[in-house]
């Protein structure tokens, strides 16, 4: 067992973490504020590659590791989650899908620029009545011949207006159940596609979230993702790996929050000393430190197993569901470190601490995560 990074893995570290502190740190409480989406800052992102890490240089992507991927999550995501979702939706769920489950003309035809960083994706599978319970889809694609009839509402889509490519899952048999569903590549401007309100929300502000309407939409046959019937599956198999960023996300939460309290601790000074002095605090330090060091082991695993072709469903959502746990607890307590400060909004905790809430509830929730866990074991 090594642990220890590669040369090329602690370049790509270092590349990430200059990004986020250089580009992502200044304005990100204004972006927070006003609920603005990073647009400049994630067309950098994709010029440093990092919006298809893992795809395949053949199709415009990186060619990188699972691991790499989780060590650029975990830097942007210590300053900006909302900036971090965008890099997880491109690289876990859309281009990940195209590119394991594609066809061709599929991957040429959008995953080369949703790789290359030259367009956005969304992943658009949650719907008004179907969150954590995913096979009851209720938007329909009806078989047309040539092409599919799309029609329904899908819900707290990410990056759901300034995406270009969505991948839309839809029932096409409903007496099937979930073996009826499909998954569909559509294009926005599609005639009858219309991009709902942004989403108000409490944490990851400066993310893109919205509902999406399809009414009538035409899809062309050829962009359905894999035979008949393959929507479920190709679902379940994309977020397993959307699990990974998503822990890596909240490992970066933690660990930003608590580098912030911890050079906090040393400078603030009470009753004659600096506070970390105090082992009121000093201890919660250390419970924050061990808290990221045990959540930052599962993701790395999980992403080790994903590297080696090693089954990672256990490993995924083990790590999802500590790290964001973790993300909860460390920017709680980051927050406590900080006194009256760590409650306004310039000293960043605050919004750690708003942010980390949306790890235990998007791509499955913690109860979700127990739920594939206890199977796991229990199988
Ligand atoms: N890999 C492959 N196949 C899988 C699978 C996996 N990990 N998990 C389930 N399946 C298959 C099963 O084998 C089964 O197929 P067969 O009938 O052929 O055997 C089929 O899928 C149905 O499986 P289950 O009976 O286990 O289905 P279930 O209804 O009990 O639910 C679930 C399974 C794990 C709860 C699933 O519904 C789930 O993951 N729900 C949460 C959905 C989710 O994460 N939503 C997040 C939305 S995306 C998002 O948040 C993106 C964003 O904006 C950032």
């Amino acid at each position: 067992m090594l642990f220890q990074l590669s040369e090329e893995q602690l370049m790509i570290q270092q590349a990430a973490r200059d990004f986020a502190q250089n580009e992502l740190k200044p304005g990100v409480i204004e972006r927070d504020e006003h609920q603005k989406f990073p647009a400049d800052q994630v067309r950098k992102l994709g010029e440093l590659g990092f919006l298809g890490m893992m795809v395949s240089e053949k199709f415009g992507g990186s060619g990188l590791d699972a691991l790499s991927y989780v060590l650029v999550m975990e830097e942007i995501s210590k300053i900006d989650a909302s900036a971090s979702v965008v890099v997880s939706v491109n690289n876990s769920l859309v281009c990940y899908g195209l590119e394991a489950y594609g066809s061709e003309f599929q991957k040429e035809k959008y995953l080369v620029p949703l790789a290359s960083g030259l367009k956005i994706g969304a992943f658009c599978l949650s719907e008004p009545e179907a969150g954590s319970d995913a096979t009851s889809q209720h938007t329909t694609a009806e078989d047309r011949g040539d092409y599919y009839l799309l029609n329904g509402t899908k819900n707290w889509i990410t990056n759901g207006s300034t995406a270009s490519t969505y991948l839309v899952i839809a029932q096409t048999h409903p007496e099937l159940k979930h073996k009826g569903i499909n998954a569909f590549i559509v294009e926005k401007g599609m005639e009858g596609f219309t991009v709902g309100p942004k989403e108000n929300k409490m944490g990851i502000r400066g993310s893109d979230t919205h509902s999406l309407m399809f009414d009538d939409v035409k899809v062309p046959k050829e962009n359905r993702i894999g035979e008949d019937g393959f929507g479920f599956k190709f679902a379940m198999k994309t977020l397993e790996g959307g699990r990974i960023g998503i822990a890596a996300q909240a490992l970066g939460i933690a660990s930003g929050a608590y580098e912030l309290a911890l050079a906090y601790a040393k400078q603030r000074k009470s009753f004659g000393k600096p506070i970390s002095d105090h082992q009121a605090i000093a201890f919660k330090l250390a419970d924050m430190a061990t808290k990221i060091e045990a959540a930052r082991m599962l993701v790395y695993k999980a992403a080790w197993l994903k590297d080696q072709g090693l089954s990672y469903t256990l490993a995924g959502s083990m790590a999802k569901l500590y790290a964001s746990k973790v993300a909860m607890d460390v920017t709680v307590e980051a927050v406590q470190v900080h006194g009256g400060y760590g409650f306004v909004k310039e000293y960043h905790v605050e919004r750690l601490m708003r942010d980390a809430k949306i790890t235990q509830i998007y791509e499955g929730t913690s109860e979700i995560q127990q739920l594939v866990i206890s199977r796991e074991i229990l199988r």
